[in-house]
């Protein structure tokens, strides 16, 4: 494999003090450092960051880091963009130290949206990481940062790319065709998280952010569910309830960011073992729960005084 998981994420914000305070005191992860140009770094584990905020006001993802576990495998994808013909280049000095990386090319996937990979992230082992708020912490480490699940105009054509250029695998795929809803999805992985990446057919003739949602796992149920209950009591808005989805399992809710895109917070997610994977296709998004949640109705009543 040449890639081994999704490194870091760049996001586009309009708000970053809004973003600050979601980061710390939502989500549970740890400002590392404020760029002069007003750049956030978000940390959740022992790297350096896993995000990086930039106040450009798109509110949208700006770029997807992909990690390679050594140099070698690092050239390998340079070898198989080159042979696909996908045009990339050499991250500059000041990407480089923006990233905070030892090595990064950047290129373009097949619906434009900006994609690096590098290898030799930097990562702060001597302050070991303490979430904002009391949760246990994050499931990351070799699995990488979450998934990131991307609307995309040809979803043939990024299944192609990312699997056959790339490198990912394809974990499994979705097909929802109900009167209210129809939606195909393809769903990658490159370590045992289940996915990594998914990408999501955007409706013809519709427009709205790259973004779908991005995901962060935690490592207690129990901090999911407090989770959902701190995002009502601080009003943040809940787009789905809890629910337990049908091809990685995860148990999450989703929120929305004050980019106004969806963050999924979960555990649970089951791992796959490509020695017996076997790819699958479903018909249905959840097992149970993720219904939508009126934006009236995502924040609760007072406590009462039970
Ligand atoms: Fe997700």
């Amino acid at each position: 494999m040449t890639i081994t998981q999704l490194g870091y994420l760049g996001l586009g914000v309009g708000d970053v003090a809004k973003w600050e305070e979601f980061a710390s005191d939502i989500l549970g992860v740890v400002i590392s450092e404020r760029s002069d140009d007003g750049s956030l770094y978000l940390r959740m584990d022992e790297y350096h960051h896993r995000f990086i905020l930039h106040p450009d006001g798109a509110d949208d993802v700006a770029y997807v880091g992909w990690q390679t576990p050594t140099k070698a495998a690092f050239d390998e994808v340079h070898l198989n963009l080159k042979n696909a013909g996908v045009t990339f280049r050499a991250g500059t000095s000041e990407e480089l130290d923006s990233r905070k990386v030892m090595d990064m090319i950047s290129f373009e996937d097949p619906d434009g949206l900006q994609t690096e990979v590098f290898h030799g992230a930097l990562v702060q082992p001597d302050a070991a990481f303490q979430p904002r708020r009391p949760i246990k912490g994050f499931v990351t480490g070799n699995m990488g940062l979450g998934h990131i699940v991307l609307n995309v105009n040809d979803l043939e054509k990024g299944t192609a790319f990312y699997r056959d250029v790339l490198g990912l695998k394809i974990s499994d795929f979705v097909e929802i065709n109900r009167p209210d809803r129809q939606l195909k999805m393809s769903f990658f992985h490159c370590n045992p998280r289940h996915h990594s990446l998914a990408l999501a057919s955007r409706a013809a003739g519709t427009q709205g952010p790259r973004i779908s949602h991005f995901m962060v796992e935690v490592q207690s149920l129990d901090d999911v569910g407090a989770t959902y209950y701190l995002c009502q009591e601080k009003n943040v808005p809940i787009a789905t309830s809890l629910g337990r989805h049908t091809n990685d399992h995860m148990v999450s809710f989703y929120m929305l960011c004050p980019s106004g895109f969806r963050v999924e917070y979960g555990c649970e997610g089951r791992l796959v073992d490509d020695a017996t994977w076997t790819i699958q296709h479903y018909t249905t998004g959840s097992l149970w729960g993720h219904k939508p949640v009126p934006a009236s109705q995502s924040s609760v009543p007072a406590p009462s005084s039970r």
